[in-house]
């Protein structure tokens, strides 16, 4: 199955009510329990690349991994470019067999967004690739999204039909809460999303996709025994599931997962290690934390994301 770009996965997901799952990728063991878990649950996937992955392992290396993932699965999947930050970066994904990219010019002003974001849409129609945009800004503090809480900055939605129209995305990441990171919503803050924006911008742009950024879930069980192994991550929470269901089931057909598998990953390594002190073998802890990718994907397409037994498998020999 080759990879394809997202329009189709985007136009069932928003007629059937569910969302498809943007997880990112930055070596082979994510990319393997990802398309581990779309192949036994049937789910359609986007695999993504951030800038700070692409530093890390590579843009070829990413790129064929997944091309191998899906090839070996038959799932149905997009590969995209995760906050793409140049025209150059999109280009150099795309020359790389990418059928996705975001342009993030939300930092910039309105119309230059529109002017960077439209340039992209123009090079990436040519070559039969989906592109999303972004308006508004997330908090949280990452490699390559910085944005203080303060400046953190809700859509507005007068704004969703300008942008759309003059840029031609397919696609639109917004801002209604969610956060990147491990700390969404500030302490003592009590989780909140404002979905009367996205009731909005539903009405403005009928049948058209929206993007969740920053929807990791934080699990508590999680965040508690990755606390009792020495990792620094309290006060740790993230958007509660119910909010990303009540999402996925309105026009947002893309939720961008990250930090949950960081989380999985870690606990699993640090686990596996605790249990098996004789063990040194990579291979060991590495597939560990494989498994719990997986184990972590399938939860969320089947509770969270509703994705699942939405393709029919290829089958491979
Ligand atoms: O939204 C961004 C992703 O979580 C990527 O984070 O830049 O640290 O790879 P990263
Ligand atoms: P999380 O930090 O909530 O996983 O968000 C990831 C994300 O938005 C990637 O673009
Ligand atoms: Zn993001």
């Amino acid at each position: 199955m080759p990879l394809i770009n997202t329009k189709f996965m985007f136009k069932k997901a928003y007629v059937e009510h569910y969302a498809i799952g943007a997880f990112n990728v930055c070596n082979m063991e994510t990319v393997q329990g990802i398309a581990l878990a779309c192949k036994e649950t049937q789910s359609p996937v986007i695999f993504q690349v951030s800038p700070g992955a692409q530093k890390y392992a590579g843009i070829k290396y990413l790129a064929n991994l997944v091309k191998i993932a899906v090839d070996e699965t038959g799932i149905e999947a997009a590969l995209h470019i995760d906050h793409g930050n140049s025209f150059e970066l999109c280009k150099m994904c795309i020359e790389n067999g990418f059928t996705s990219v975001m342009i993030d010019g939300s930092s910039l002003p309105f119309y230059e967004n529109i002017e960077l974001t439209k340039k992209v849409v123009e090079y990436a129609k040519r070559k039969n690739v989906s592109v999303e945009g972004e308006l508004g800004r997330l908090q949280g503090i990452e490699d390559h999204v910085e944005c203080p809480y303060e400046h953190s900055l809700f859509t507005d939605p007068d704004q969703v039909k300008e942008f759309v129209q003059k840029t031609g995305v397919d696609s639109l990441a917004i801002a209604i809460g969610t956060s990147h990171g491990l700390n969404k919503f500030g302490p003592n803050t009590v989780p909140d999303l404002k979905f009367d924006i996205l009731e909005k911008i539903e009405k403005i742009l009928p049948d058209f996709p929206i993007v969740l950024h920053g929807a990791s879930s934080v699990n508590q069980e999680t965040v508690n025994k990755l606390l009792k192994f020495g990792v620094k991550v309290g006060n740790a929470k993230g958007v509660p599931e119910e909010m990303l269901c009540r999402a996925a089931k309105m026009s947002v057909c893309k939720i961008n997962i990250d930090s949950d598998l960081r989380l999985a990953t870690t606990l699993a390594i640090k686990k596996f290690m605790a249990e098996n002190p004789e063990k040194f073998d990579p291979r060991g802890y590495f597939g560990a934390a494989r498994s719990a990718i997986c184990d972590l994907v399938k939860a969320k397409i089947l509770n969270v994301l509703g994705s699942f037994k939405k393709f029919e498998p290829i089958s491979i020999d």
